[in-house]
């Protein structure tokens, strides 16, 4: 079988080429399952892995996208048979091994989690790997005594993918969002997603002297890292958390050991790559139920495959407003 995918390539000068093209079905790496890519979505690594950024890439010619959903093709688990739908976030496909920019993907079937019902492919690419991470986030952070009465939640990066779909899930749930932007663009979207406040993100960026600020945040949901997220420890609240998710400002900060020694303060890291499965079809469950989809509508876009290249230079630069979803086809 024929299919079009966006293949990246290094040329002999070491510059990355991405163009459509027509491909065998023998070209796919191996897995039990092959899936009629229907939807896939953008995110911050895949701008790094159509530029040749972040070191992701190791083999060329490469596909693409670490998340997808669609149908199944043909299947030699039992897990899986032809027609069910499926999606894929995470397992460093789309990095190590082809992805999701591609009318036909095979993956093996312990990567897979069943589509839940009542979402359809694009729903489930509006939340992406974006969404599953926003909800990792605050689940851990509810799982270690987060509760809607302990004050305000900060959410840095509120513009982008995770930081948005964060934002409407928390207020949803009636937490008080202060949203943390960069842009004048994207503050009434986050009003509307339902943030309480939007805070600029000049206030936070700049690096004080002081050791310790007056306690502010019930929580924080960190996007941004870099030298922010060190500031951003000095006002979490005694016995309070930082879920640690992206670092689109940086990777490093001047740490201070103070935060989590008189305040005891926790920092908790996430990774939505090597999430198991039970605990990955729980939180694809509870995004099914708790997903406002209508409310969110405004901050999709759908684009060409042709065009993602384009996108992904954008969602590096942090231009790219809530999330952008393609329909791998001509
Ligand atoms: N740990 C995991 O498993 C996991 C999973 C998914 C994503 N991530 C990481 O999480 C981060 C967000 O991912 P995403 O897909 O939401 O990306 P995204 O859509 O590009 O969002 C990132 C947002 O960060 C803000 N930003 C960009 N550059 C900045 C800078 N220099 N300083 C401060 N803020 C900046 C921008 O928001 P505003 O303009 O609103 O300020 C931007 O929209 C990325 O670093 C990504 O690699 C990690």
């Amino acid at each position: 079988m024929k299919f079009l995918a966006l293949v990246t390539e290094k040329n002999e000068n070491g510059e990355i080429i991405n163009s459509v093209q027509q491909l065998d079905e023998s070209y796919l790496p191996e897995g039990e399952i092959l899936v009629k890519v229907e939807w896939a979505g953008l995110n911050y690594k895949d701008g790094l892995c159509l530029s040749g950024g972040g070191g992701l890439v190791r083999n060329y010619p490469h596909v693409a996208g670490i998340d997808f959903a669609g149908s199944v093709i043909s299947s030699t688990d039992n897990r899986y048979k032809q027609g069910d739908k499926v999606i894929l976030t995470g397992w460093r496909v789309g990095e190590v091994s082809w992805g999701g920019y591609a009318e036909l993907a095979r993956v093996r079937a312990d990567y897979l989690v069943p589509l839940p019902a009542n979402m359809s492919t694009r729903e489930a690419m509006i939340i992406g790997t974006a969404g599953f991470t926003a909800q990792l986030a605050i689940s851990r952070l509810k799982e270690n005594g987060l509760t809607k009465e302990m004050g305000e939640i900060l959410v840095t990066g509120a513009g982008g993918g995770v930081g948005s779909i964060a934002t409407m899930l928390l207020a949803k749930e009636g937490f008080t969002v202060a949203a943390l932007t960069g842009r004048e663009e994207t503050k009434q979207a986050l009003l509307d997603l339902g943030a309480n406040l939007i805070i600029d993100r000049s206030e936070l960026m700049k690096e004080t002297k002081k050791i310790l600020e007056s306690e502010r945040w019930a929580g924080v949901i960190d996007n941004v890292g870099g030298p922010m997220l060190g500031n951003i420890l000095k006002s979490v609240k005694y016995g309070c958390g930082v879920a640690a998710i992206g670092l689109a400002g940086g990777a490093n900060w001047n740490a201070s050991i103070i935060p989590f020694i008189i305040r005891a303060v926790n920092l908790y890291g996430i990774d939505s790559v090597m999430v198991p499965f039970k605990k990955r079809q729980k939180i694809w469950q509870y995004l099914a139920q708790n997903f406002a989809q209508e409310k969110y509508a405004p901050l999709v876009s759908e684009v060409a495959l042709k065009d993602l290249p384009k996108y992904a230079g954008k969602i590096l630069k942090g231009e790219i407003m809530g999330r952008i979803i393609v329909q791998p086809k001509n």
